[in-house]
């Protein structure tokens, strides 16, 4: 089969890795507990180390941090423990000296409640900014209608002011925006341009589906008008400028709804992130139940989505991020002697595929999962409302730490892991939350200490996508779909052909794909991997790139 397919154009970004900061937890350079930007700007030679260009910044606007500053209450400034407005210009001159650039976390559906737009908005039925927001009048003394927020309860509260409910997706204090109010939207795009201006060209567009709702219908996200506001957005924005990227946070999508965000002539997004694989295990679903799924159910998916792209259709590809508990012990068996070769294994599997990968702080290490014993040492907001709702419906306090080990966000927001001093070299202070115990064993010294760490992998794969087209263009095509210990598939451009093979379980296997022809190894998790391809052993966890030279297709 000869691979026709053509990229129409191809950008400098197709073959770059994205590397995700939650700035809180990075690293503190004033020892006050809090990771800042003067913490990213010194840890900038780490960055280049590992290879990657562009950095991803979760929210670093003024903020109450109900959400962790996914509640702005000023998008024109900086969180004042991050650091001020000087410190940002500093970073990404920075950055910019070192051939990194800064993809800043745009939240667009909702605001903080004490931003001054809802501040003003709450007083009145008639105040000028009464419309930025999504008002109704209860139903017979109730909530208007029994939509859900997505951190638990209603998705409507009450003002006293006005007698009033207000709409808000996420917690009570993150109101959602109206983007049928053509003010509001101005009010947005001409802050999405002043950071344009200040120089930042990347943005990661947060829960960007929600912005057009249909209320009447019961429809609160994916709405009527989405693709209309999100082509208003790009027009009236990033999209006036060539140099610019994009990714969404677009849950409810499919491959079909994808194109309709990334194609490029409806000047909506570059890419979009597919949340396929973490949506197996229920982990993200709302009431956290576990769900049963296979390497089949995964095998699926990536058949799914990566089976179906166009050839300058590239997706965000993800398997951790803030929201998420980490990767590592979420796929990879508990027992430690598995720890590296599983996080490997997962990298490669992760960047062996077609699209953008997000490499989220510590997978580069192969951090874990935390588990504090007591509720107090938890920080984020979902994982509070749902201890406390849970213990009012009578969950015992043992089930409810079960369910947050599993799926608490804070999995993913301990400190990073920078030594094995105390509090892993994150802080001398207190830190905001704690470190992870097992630090003293995961950090960025020990790995870069040991060129058979889990960071050198991360380092060789963010290369390899540099240095091999067919990661970045090539088609893609499941094999051996049938097995159901290994996931293995073939990336192919012209006459380059590359094998991923990944064994994900713990048990030895064998596989024969000699059908693919013969392979030299181009990076395998484990020194001596076998080339015979017609009897490949893999051992716990093993994961092989082959470079295939005689090809039978
Ligand atoms: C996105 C963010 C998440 C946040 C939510 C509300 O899903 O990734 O961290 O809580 O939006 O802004
Ligand atoms: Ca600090």
């Amino acid at each position: 089969m000869e691979a026709t397919l053509k990229v129409k154009e191809k950008k400098w970004w197709h073959n770059k890795v994205v590397y995700q900061i939650y700035p809180r937890s990075f690293y503190d350079s004033n020892q006050d507990g809090i990771g800042d930007l003067k913490g990213i700007c010194e840890k900038i030679p780490y960055l280049k180390e590992l290879g990657v260009e562009i950095i991803w910044l979760c929210p670093v606007y003024q903020s109450p941090n109900d959400d962790n500053g996914y509640d702005i209450s000023d998008y024109y400034n900086i969180m004042a423990e991050f650091g001020t407005m000087e410190d940002m210009q500093i970073l990404i001159d920075e950055c910019s000296r070192n051939n990194i650039s800064i993809m800043m976390d745009l939240v667009l559906n909702h605001s903080s409640d004490e931003h001054p737009w809802f501040q003003e908005a709450r007083k009145s039925k008639d105040n000028p900014y009464r419309d930025y927001y999504i008002w109704r009048d209860g139903a017979d003394g109730r909530e208007p209608t029994d939509f859900q927020a997505f951190f638990g309860g209603s998705a409507w509260e009450y003002t006293e002011e006005t007698g009033q409910y207000y709409l808000h997706t996420f917690s009570k204090k993150q109101p959602d925006l109206n983007w049928e109010n053509p003010k509001m939207k101005s009010s947005l795009f001409a802050m999405v341009n002043f950071w344009i201006e200040k120089g930042i060209r990347r943005f990661r567009l947060d829960a960007i589906d929600y912005i057009s709702k249909d209320l009447d219908n019961n429809i609160m996200g994916n709405g009527p008008r989405l693709h209309e506001f999100l082509s208003e957005l790009n027009r009236n924005t990033y999209g006036k400028r060539a140099d610019t990227v994009t990714v969404g946070e677009t849950g409810g999508n499919n491959p079909l709804t994808a194109r309709m965000y990334t194609k490029p002539e409806h000047h909506e997004l570059d890419m979009i992130f597919q949340f396929g694989i973490i949506d197996l295990d229920g982990v993200r679903s709302g009431d956290w139940s576990p769900k049963p799924y296979t390497l089949k159910d995964i095998k699926e998916v990536l058949e799914k989505w990566q089976g179906k792209l166009e050839p300058d259709e590239l997706e965000g590809l993800v398997l951790n991020n803030h929201d998420n508990p980490r990767s590592v012990s979420r796929y990879v068996s508990n027992n430690p002697q598995f720890r590296i070769a599983g996080a490997k294994m997962l990298a490669t599997m992760l960047h062996g595929l077609k699209g953008v990968p997000f490499i989220y702080q510590g997978e580069e290490l192969g951090m874990t999962n935390i588990k504090f014993s007591d509720i107090s040492d938890y920080r984020d907001i979902e994982t509070l409302n749902f201890y406390y709702r849970k213990a009012t419906e009578g969950w015992t306090e043992e089930k409810i730490m079960e369910y947050i080990y599993r799926n608490s966000r804070d999995n993913a927001r301990t400190p990073m892991q920078w030594d094995d001093s105390k509090h892993a070299g994150f802080t001398k202070a207190e830190p905001w939350i704690s470190v992870n115990p097992y630090y003293k064993d995961i950090h960025v010294k020990q790995c870069l200490e040991d060129h058979t760490s889990v960071f050198y992998h991360y380092q060789k794969l963010i290369r390899m996508r540099k240095d091999n087209e067919v990661l970045v263009y090539g088609d893609f095509r499941m094999i051996c779909t049938e097995d159901e210990k290994v996931l293995a598939y073939v990336r192919t451009l012209r006459d380059k052909r590359l094998i991923i093979v990944c064994n994900f379980y713990e048990e030895e296997t064998q596989i024969n794909i000699q059908n693919y022809g013969t392979g030299k190894v181009l990076l395998s998790n484990y020194p001596g991997t076998q080339t015979d391809l017609s009897r490949l052993k893999l051992r716990p966890y093993e994961a092989v790139i082959f470079q295939v030279e005689t090809v039978s297709l």
